[in-house]
């Protein structure tokens, strides 16, 4: 692996991520721009690799020891981490006017790079059409990541933790089997959900109004997604039911496509029915129109208003935990809860109401976490064989947060007792 560092305040999370890296088993070699360096020092990486890390390509030195193509060639995957806007514009015009660009220029390894800079480097148009360049160009680029920035900005252009980092890379192809040894310790052995089939669903769902208009709500899926890439790295077999989301299917995972709370239902049911684990993460629309118009609703010049009726939609995950099958079992149900205000009581009297057996709840009024945004934080309350049992899980990514999650609800069906 080699790890190319540039210069942005990310750099000194690339320490950590080199130790990672190493832990996962990788032959790690560093090269930094010349500004990295002044973030993080040259000495750290190589105290941490045990490698000597390359800083220039006019090294008389370094070249005799190991050339630059040679050093493209022995690299597997390059990991750019953090990229800063000029590295990923240079790349993006294939200029090689230092060892890290020259590098990559003239390896053929798998290229992956984790963005970093400030939200308006990252929003502005050149940046964006260099990332779509660089990405038709054979780079996967992890995140940014929204939040609070070094420089006093919230947005978009956090580098991805550098565990975030070993989660994504054990999900592509070559750098995989390194990276899943850490973060998966498990998969030398059992994976811990082997054997099991979790239903997710996740999205807002849609509920027609007439031919071209609908209601919906801010869902944007991720959560719901990360639950089901996780479930599947640990081994589960995992079906997807989505509702309209603009989110890529993690590999692995099969997935149903749904659009109103009613198709949602009726997929849930059918799931369910076999499934060992039913996470309800989708935003479902508490209301659908009663009566969806079969043509266009005209705007009416002598009326100021429009009344629609409503109907209740069917509660999806009250009628899964009212379920049993021909056995007397139904599956374990995590439901989620999003809140303004009151958390832990609303997520309690949800967790009583809805007979769930486990909740996890998200103070949406927090800014930068909850809806659309790529971190969350979560009071999870649940109800196993032990007993009832609450944990607070802080802001992190939503990969991050998944994971525990799975892992609680892992947790409490192995001493659960049948329903
Ligand atoms: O909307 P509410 O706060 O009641 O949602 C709590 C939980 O119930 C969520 O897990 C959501 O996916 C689920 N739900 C459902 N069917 C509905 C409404 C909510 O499954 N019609």
């Amino acid at each position: 692996m080699l790890l190319g560092i540039s210069a942005g305040i990310a750099a000194y999370k690339s320490a950590q991520l080199a130790r990672l890296l190493k832990q996962a088993g990788c032959e790690v070699r560093v090269v930094m721009t010349e500004g990295a360096q002044a973030f993080i020092a040259p000495l750290t990486l190589q105290a941490l690799t045990g490698e000597a890390v390359r800083t220039s390509l006019l090294d008389p030195e370094a070249e005799a020891g190991m050339g630059h193509i040679e050093l493209a060639r022995w690299a597997d995957t390059i990991l750019i981490a953090p990229g800063t806007a000029d590295l990923m514009a240079r790349l993006a015009l294939g200029i090689a006017d230092d060892l890290l660009t020259t590098l990559c220029l003239a390896s053929e390894a798998e290229r992956i790079m984790a963005p970093a800079m400030n939200q308006a480097m990252w929003r502005h148009p050149a940046t964006q059409r260099n990332a779509a360049c660089l990405q038709q160009d054979g780079w996967r680029l992890l995140g940014p990541e929204s939040g609070e920035q070094a420089c006093g900005d919230t947005g978009p252009g956090r580098m991805l933790e550098p565990e975030a980092i070993m989660a994504e890379l054990a999900t592509l192809s070559s750098a995989a089997h390194l990276a899943r040894q850490a973060h998966e310790p498990e998969q030398q052995t059992q994976l811990p959900a082997q054997g099991l089939h979790i239903a997710i669903t996740a999205g807002p769902t849609r509920e027609p109004l007439d031919p071209v208009r609908y209601l919906s709500n801010h869902s944007s899926g991720k959560m719901g997604y990360a639950l089901a890439a996780v479930a599947t790295e640990l081994g589960a077999q995992v079906t997807l039911i989505s509702g309209p989301v603009s989110l890529p299917t993690p590999e692995g995972v099969t997935r149903i496509d749904v659009e109103t709370a009613v198709e949602m239902h009726a997929t849930s049911r059918r799931l369910a029915s076999e499934c060992d684990l039913f996470i309800g993460c989708a935003a479902v629309a508490d209301y659908r129109a009663e009566a969806p118009a079969e043509h266009k609703i005209k705007k009416r010049v002598d009326e100021d208003g429009l009344t629609l009726k409503l109907i209740k939609n069917p509660d999806i995950i009250a009628d899964i935990t009212a379920m049993r099958d021909a056995a007397g079992g139904r599956p374990f149900v995590v439901g989620f809860a999003a809140e303004t205000r009151d958390l832990e009581s609303y997520a309690r009297d949800k967790l009583e109401r809805k007979r769930l057996d486990m909740i996890v709840a998200n103070n949406v009024a927090t800014q930068g976490l909850g809806f659309g945004a790529d971190h969350n934080a979560a009071l999870l309350l649940w109800r196993d064989g032990d007993g009832e049992g609450g944990e607070d899980l802080p802001p992190q990514p939503k990969r991050e947060l998944a994971r525990m999650i799975i892992d609680r609800a892992l947790a409490c069906l192995n001493t659960r007792p049948v329903h």
